[in-house]
């Protein structure tokens, strides 16, 4: 019995679901253990029976097969999907394989393609796991990299763009860099336009996660993820948005999950520059970070954006300590006091960034990050702390910029 490969079926239609069982029937080797009529129920039985293979349909009411396979990628990451269509286009295709699934059929298929994509798709599966450690572990990155701990995600997000994000983005991850040594990776998740490679004066056409995409499909891990970043002169490994907008569109909330949670695994610190709105995308990153920095500025529209922020993040379940705000250009009041903003918000500001056109703008204009050239400037001291407070080093006023030694357990915060 233990050589049974254990199928779910999922498909919105009971008459399918009765062929493809009673046709998986006459297979010694396999063994219908559910049959789902909906995503929702495909998730909740996955959890509950761990099949070795999902027979998803890709067009169902409510959730599509391409939601179900992303939620089972992540909750029962052992499931391989083999995802069914009538239709046979790349698209389909495409977004299938980036949402985790292994195989895709195109309906009709005949009962042999059916057990043969079954028993192919089972049999890669065992080889990776034959291939990995013994030893179960909650995520498939934590087997590759046992030696280390995973390490911090901080996205830095504000519902309004223009507010800083980009700049908070990269010097925090300079900062953290430079002055603790600690193994830090900036990703450009503005995918379209991402601002990035122009603040550290990176070439944008050079590799980016659009080199990545393709690598991550089948769900497998890249071990050599440095093949895709580019390394500024900090020592702060970046991987860039694509350098053309419409490649944005390849990222899945499956596949930025993916790339987080593998670039995780093998740093101390990854931050992330979000976007300025609510894609799904975005919000697969926000749900995978550990620390949200969320930016705004004392302008009566970002305040508001800020507040219906912090709703959702309610909604979606976030612990309050997840989201720090921070205000950025905290003294270019016009009109506005900070005590105004906390009310205005029921919170507390966590990190304040003082307004500093010159240094700011000139460095960006340079693409030199402020924080190593500017370094005694308050607006360098304010991201300082603020990096400070994420990797858990107090901060210093020296005027040193050398790179301190490469310390370990720094972020023993998680
Ligand atoms: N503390 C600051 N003092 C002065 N200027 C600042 C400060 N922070 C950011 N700026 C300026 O504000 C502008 C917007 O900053 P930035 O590009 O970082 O924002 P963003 O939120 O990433 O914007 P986008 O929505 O375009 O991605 C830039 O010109 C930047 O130089
Ligand atoms: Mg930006």
């Amino acid at each position: 019995m233990d050589d049974q490969i254990r199928v779910l079926i999922v498909d919105d239609i009971a008459e399918t679901r009765d062929h493809l069982t009673k046709l998986l029937s006459f297979e010694r080797d396999l063994t219908v253990v559910g049959a789902a009529a909906s995503g929702p129920e495909a998730i909740e039985m996955a959890q509950k029976l761990l099949p070795d293979v999902v027979l998803m349909d890709i067009n169902m009411p409510d959730m599509d097969g391409i939601t179900a396979t992303e939620r089972i990628a992540t909750v029962v990451p052992t499931a391989a999907v083999v995802m069914m269509s009538v239709q046979g286009e790349a698209d389909y295709l495409r977004r299938s394989m980036l949402a985790g699934a292994r195989e895709f059929l195109v309906k009709p298929f005949s009962s042999d393609e059916l057990t043969a994509s079954i028993r192919q798709v089972h049999e890669r599966e065992r080889e990776k796991a034959g291939r990995m450690s013994a030893v179960a572990a909650p995520a498939g990155h934590a087997m590759l990299h046992p030696e280390r701990e995973p390490g911090r995600v901080v996205a830095v997000f504000s519902p309004k763009g223009g507010v800083g994000r980009t700049t908070v983005a990269v010097n925090v991850a300079v900062a953290a860099v430079v002055e603790s040594g600690a193994n830090v990776v900036l990703m450009d998740a503005a995918f379209q336009f991402g601002d990035v490679a122009i603040l550290l004066n990176l070439n944008p056409r050079s590799r980016s996660i659009a080199d990545l995409i393709p690598e991550m499909q089948g769900g497998g891990e890249v071990e050599s993820l440095d093949t895709f970043t580019v390394t500024h002169s900090s020592g702060l490994r970046v991987l860039l948005a694509p350098p053309t907008p419409e490649t944005a569109d390849l990222i899945t909330p499956a596949a930025a999950r993916h790339i987080v949670e593998s670039f995780r695994a093998q740093s101390d610190l990854v931050v992330i520059d979000c976007p300025a709105w609510f894609s799904d995308t975005t919000l697969a990153i926000l749900d995978t970070a550990d620390v949200i920095l969320a930016v705004l500025t004392l302008e009566i529209t970002s305040i508001k954006s800020i507040r219906l922020f912090l709703e959702v993040a309610e909604q979606l379940g976030y612990p309050p300590d997840r989201v720090v705000l921070v205000l950025n250009r905290a003294d270019s009041a016009l009109g506005i006091r900070v005590a105004d903003v906390e009310q205005s918000i029921g919170r507390k500001i966590d990190h304040q960034i003082i307004s500093d056109g010159r240094t700011v703008v000139y460095a960006l204009n340079r693409g030199v990050p402020f924080v190593t050239s500017n370094r005694e400037m308050q607006v360098s001291q304010d991201i300082l702390r603020l990096a400070a407070s994420i990797t858990g080093e107090s901060p210093t006023r020296a005027p040193s910029r050398a790179k301190v030694e490469r310390k370990r357990g720094i972020f023993s915060l998680r």
